[in-house]
């Protein structure tokens, strides 16, 4: 029996999700431009999706762009894009190979015509792949997602589709833009940063919260282990009492 439970305890969380903060911190800190925290910052993201996939976890879902962040200066926004364009042309045809599903969650409709393609490529090829989801947040914001959820239900009661007594939680999460998905058992966010910032307010409801002071470019799979070795340590009780 004890053999069999600390068995279980050791299994990966389902879920990760991570707000990758401390870019341009870890720029900053070497005299480099913020552009370049940016970029060591993509390469940390290839670490975190194979250390992932060597864990056992099946969801990672990561906050690559938020809908406040097109308050930053122009070049930076264009940065950002790039290193997304890059991304999109370059890696997912590794991840694919790799058996990865991709996912994107956010508004899309306000990004540049050709990342929304590649976005939808990228979804379309590997749509049929059964290992790591990999949901990436671009242009992300709880707030509005859960407006634009509310906005379709309201739209389906007025036609009929759906009745105001049947909207539970359940039908309500069918129109979020992470349908489908379990919620994050950890979240992770890096830079010693100790906030939501408007990622996955409803999902997050019973996650187990990790906050680490490294910055998101020095991530590695050493961090993630540490991350879950935390999580493994919590008591997840669901409002129900201790033991
Ligand atoms: C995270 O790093 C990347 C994005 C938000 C796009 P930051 O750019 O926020 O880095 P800091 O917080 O300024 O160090
Ligand atoms: C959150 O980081 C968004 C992403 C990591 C994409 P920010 O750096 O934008 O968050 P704040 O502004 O410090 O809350
Ligand atoms: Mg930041």
């Amino acid at each position: 029996m004890r053999a069999f439970d600390s068995e279980r305890f050791a299994e990966p969380p389902t879920h990760i999700a991570i707000i990758m903060d401390g870019n341009g911190r870890w720029a900053k800190a070497r005299g480099l431009p913020r552009a370049a925290g940016h970029q060591r910052g993509a390469e940390a993201v290839r670490v975190a999706v194979e250390s992932c996939g060597k864990l056992g976890v099946s969801y990672l879902t990561l906050y690559a762009f938020s809908s406040e962040n097109w308050k930053r200066p122009p070049s930076e926004v264009d940065d950002l894009m790039a290193l997304l364009r890059h991304y999109l042309t370059r890696e997912v045809n590794v991840l694919h190979g790799n058996g990865v599903r991709l996912r994107f969650i956010g508004d899309r409709a306000s990004l540049a015509g050709d990342i929304k393609s590649l976005i939808e490529e990228a979804e379309t090829k590997t749509r049929a792949n059964a290992g790591l989801t990999l949901t990436v947040a671009i242009n992300y914001g709880s707030h509005n997602e859960i407006l634009g959820a509310c906005k379709r239900i309201a739209r389906a009661v007025s036609e009929g589709a759906l009745s105001s007594d049947s909207i539970t939680e359940d039908v309500f999460e069918d129109f979020l833009d992470t349908a489908n998905m379990p919620p994050p058992d950890l979240l992770i966010r890096t830079s010693g940063e100790q906030r939501l910032s408007n990622f996955l307010l409803w999902q997050l409801a019973y996650s187990e919260l990790v906050f680490t002071d490294t910055l998101w470019p020095d991530f590695t799979k050493r961090s993630l282990e540490e991350a879950v070795g935390e999580y493994h340590g919590r008591d997840r009780r669901y409002g129900t009492r201790r033991g």
